[in-house]
C-alpha cells in the first residue's frame, strides 16, 4: 500500500477560554489518497474550520493542538517548524477559506498577490509569473484582464474563483477548501462546485471540501466525513452514506437539505442545535436531539463502529456489531 497523501491520526484541538479548555476537535482520524475528494460536513459550530486550520498549520492562540499527528506525504505538520511549513504551503498544499474577501488583500491587485505567492517559492521571472497568473485565471474562467483588478472590483463569485486560482498557482497536491461557496447564491454555488470538480479531474490534486450543506457535495466527493460536536460521527464512501446513512445525525442532515433535483419535500431537518462544546452532553453527544435515542445513549459514549463500508458513532451499531 502506498502511503496516503494526508493521514490525520488522533487529532485534538482545544480553545483555551476563561472557563477552561473547549475541545473543538476531538480525536479525529482521516486519510486521503492522491487525487481523492473528501467532503467534511456538519452544522455550524461542529469544529470543521478548527479541524481544517489544524490540518493546514494555521491555528493561532487561544487554539492549540492537544494531541495527534497530521502526516502530509509522511511528514508530520504538527511538529514541523513554521519555516518548513511555509515552504510547503501554497506549493504542496493550499487553503481556500470561507471568505475570500478576508483572505485576499484588499489593497493589492490580483497580479500583485499572485506574484507575492509565487515569489515566496523560488525564483520565477516576471514573464513566468505573468504567464502562470494568466493561466490559472483562465482555468477558473476569469478574463486575465482582471489581473489588474482589486478584490472589491470583483463579484463574490469571482473573488472565490480568484482565490481558488491563487491556490492552484504552484500546482499543489492538496487543496483544502473551507466553505468556499457558502457566500454565494445556490446557482453560483452549484456552478463553482462543478468547476472545482473539473479542475480537480484536469489537474489531479486532492481536495478536502468543507460544507454545512451536505447536498452540495453528493455528486462530487469520493469520501464523506460527518462531524458533530467536534467528533467524526460517520465516515465512508459518499455514495454509501447518501444511500444508506448509518448515523441518525447524517440522516437528519440529508433531510435538512433535500437534493435540488429530487421531489420537493417539506424540510424536516433536526430540531435544536449542536451543543456548547464547553459542556457537551454526557453519553452520546447527539442524544438530546436524536429521534432514536435510547436509555443507554444518556450515559454510554459511543465509539466509531464499522457498518459495512462506513463507520458510525452510534450505539445502534454497537448492538448490531455484537449480534
Ligand atoms: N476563538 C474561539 N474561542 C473559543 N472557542 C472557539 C473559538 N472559535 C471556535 N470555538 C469553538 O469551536 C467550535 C467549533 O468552531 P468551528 O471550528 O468554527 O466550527 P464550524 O467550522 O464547524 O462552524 C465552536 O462551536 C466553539 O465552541
Ligand atoms: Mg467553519
Amino acid at each position: 500500500m502506498p502511503e496516503p497523501l494526508l493521514d490525520v491520526t488522533g487529532l485534538s484541538v482545544a480553545y483555551d477560554t476563561a472557563r477552561g479548555p473547549v475541545l473543538a476537535v476531538d480525536d479525529v482520524e482521516l486519510s486521503l489518497e492522491r487525487g481523492e475528494f473528501m467532503a467534511v460536513v456538519g452544522e455550524s459550530g461542529c469544529g470543521k474550520s478548527t479541524l481544517m486550520f489544524a490540518v493546514a498549520g494555521l491555528l493561532n492562540p487561544p487554539a492549540r493542538i492537544t494531541g495527534g499527528a497530521v502526516r502530509f506525504r509522511g511528514e508530520d505538520l504538527v511538529t514541523m517548524s513554521e519555516r518548513d511549513l511555509n515552504a510547503l504551503r501554497w506549493r504542496d498544499f493550499s487553503v481556500v477559506l470561507q471568505s475570500a474577501m478576508n483572505a485576499l488583500n484588499p489593497v493589492a491587485t490580483l497580479a500583485a498577490q499572485y506574484k507575492d505567492a509565487m515569489a515566496a517559492h523560488g525564483t520565477h521571472t516576471a514573464e513566468e509569473i505573468h504567464a502562470r497568473s494568466t493561466e490559472v485565471l483562465e482555468l477558473v474562467g476569469i478574463d486575465p484582464v482582471h489581473l489588474r483588478s482589486y478584490p472589491h472590483q470583483l463579484s463574490g463569485g469571482m473573488r472565490q474563483r480568484a482565490m481558488i486560482a491563487m491556490a492552484l498557482l504552484l500546482t499543489p497536491d492538496l487543496v483544502i477548501m473551507d466553505e468556499p461557496t457558502s457566500a454565494l447564491d445556490v446557482v453560483a454555488q452549484r456552478s463553482l462546485m462543478v468547476q472545482i470538480k473539473e479542475l480537480q479531474q484536469l489537474l489531479g490534486f486532492a481536495v478536502v471540501f468543507v460544507t454545512h450543506d451536505m447536498s452540495l457535495v453528493s455528486h462530487f466527493s469520493d469520501q464523506l466525513l460527518v462531524m458533530y460536536a467536534g467528533q467524526v460521527v460517520e465516515q465512508g464512501p459518499t455514495r454509501t452514506v447518501f444511500d444508506r446513512p448509518a448515523h441518525p445525525y447524517s440522516r437528519g442532515l440529508l433531510e435538512a437539505f433535500p437534493s435540488i433535483r429530487g421531489p420537493r419535500v417539506p424540510l424536516r431537518g433536526i430540531p435544536g442545535s449542536p451543543p456548547d462544546l464547553s459542556a457537551p452532553p454526557a453519553g452520546c453527544r447527539f442524544h438530546p436531539r436524536c429521534p432514536l435515542v435510547q436509555e443507554q445513549c444518556h450515559t454510554t459514549e459511543p465509539a466509531l463502529y464499522q457498518v459495512g463500508e462506513a463507520h458510525s458513532r452510534c450505539l445502534l451499531h454497537l448492538t448490531e456489531a455484537a449480534r
